[in-house]
């Protein structure tokens, strides 16, 4: 916790300080509508995007940020595309449309998109929505753009975590079998299955999915992949729970501009070269939780690759060839 609110006043460097020229990159931020990818997008919007896709599942306001962000920068290259990433459908849609429309290729991708659900909600994918969305959808998404993402000079997969992953209870049962299975359980016994805990368990899981990705990286890959944490943010992340309960947080929270910072450092900053499987924090390289760095983290990791590798090719069959094909 004290080091939890250290963190929250710490400097974060201006984007000017690590901004780069994106001419002729393809870029995407999946949750761009409103809170952190708004933010994040609208500062890549300033360094010249050849296209910035704002892949959001509420077009109606996915649309005005793309209209927002080239007024306030000057980018004609900003777009909103339909994404639901909770709905392995809308992720093949949005994989079929990058393939018609897209350009062959894709510099940097930002998988923000996220909730924090207190109730239990089932998504379209019939896994519970916290789950469906933070880790499958994000993995799935990641998975199905990896060939695009070769294909560029030296491209960047970023996937937002949060320093919420070391306050998991219990995190031993992560490394258990069926685990993704028994999270869609409603009501399960364990303080790691209770829907509070659900939210911090899928930030577990971005950590963990991205040292498993890194680890199954071929070696002289050009393709960086790191998990980032914004810190503590004043957002609509908590919309569903009750203002008064959220209001105290806003004492030591963020702007979302603020953080959106780590991740548009994740996406272009340049010393993050060839450094893969990290956790970044404040712009910097960070040491996860001591689960995530013990044995049964690692474990952990191994078993969530394949668990979650063995659900996605259940929705999608072109994510084992993705696999097989670019991935050790
Ligand atoms: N705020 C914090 O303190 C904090 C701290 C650590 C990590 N994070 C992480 O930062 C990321 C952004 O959060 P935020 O604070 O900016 O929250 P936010 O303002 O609620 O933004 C979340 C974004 O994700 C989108 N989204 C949710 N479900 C989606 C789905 N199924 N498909 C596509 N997009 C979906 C939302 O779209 P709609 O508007 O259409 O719902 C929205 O654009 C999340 O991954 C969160 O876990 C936040």
């Amino acid at each position: 916790m004290t080091r939890f609110i250290r963190g929250q006043f710490r400097h974060i460097p201006k984007v000017s300080t690590f901004a780069v020229d994106l001419t002729g990159k393809v870029v995407i931020v999946t949750g761009a509508n409103v809170g952190l990818g708004y933010e994040t997008a609208k500062h890549l919007a300033t360094m010249n995007p050849a296209k910035l896709i704002l892949a959001c599942r509420t077009t109606a306001t996915g649309n005005k940020a793309a209209a927002d962000i080239a007024r306030d920068t000057g980018c004609s290259t900003v777009v909103c595309w339909k994404l639901d990433i909770s709905d392995a459908a809308s992720v093949k849609a949005f994989v079929q449309r990058f393939e018609r429309e897209g350009g062959g290729k894709l510099d940097i991708l930002i998988e923000n998109a996220g909730i924090s659900n207190w109730d239990f909600k089932l998504a379209a994918s019939g896994y519970e929505q916290t789950i469906a969305t933070n880790h499958l959808g994000t993995a799935h998404l990641a998975l199905r753009m990896l060939r695009f993402l070769l294909k560029a000079d030296k491209p960047r997969l970023v996937i937002v975590a949060s320093d919420v992953h070391y306050w998991v209870s219990d995190p031993n049962e992560a490394d258990t079998p069926g685990v993704l299975q028994k999270l869609n359980e409603k009501g399960r016994k364990g303080k790691f299955y209770g829907q509070m805990n659900r939210y911090l368990v899928s930030k577990l899981f971005n950590v963990l999915f991205v040292r498993a990705f890194a680890a199954h990286l071929p070696p002289g890959t050009r393709l960086t992949v790191n998990s980032v944490n914004p810190g503590m943010c004043y957002s609509s992340l908590m919309r569903d729970v009750n203002p008064l309960l959220v209001a105290p947080t806003r004492v030591l929270a963020r702007t979302t501009e603020v953080g959106s910072r780590m991740f548009v450092h994740a996406g272009v900053a340049r010393e993050l070269d060839g450094k893969s499987g990290q956790f970044l924090d404040s712009c910097k390289i960070t040491e996860p939780s001591d689960f995530v760095i013990s044995d049964r983290g690692a474990s952990a990791s191994r078993r969530l690759w394949t668990d979650t590798l063995v659900v996605l090719s259940g929705f999608d069959d072109q994510v084992p060839v993705a696999v097989n094909r670019y991935l050790q």
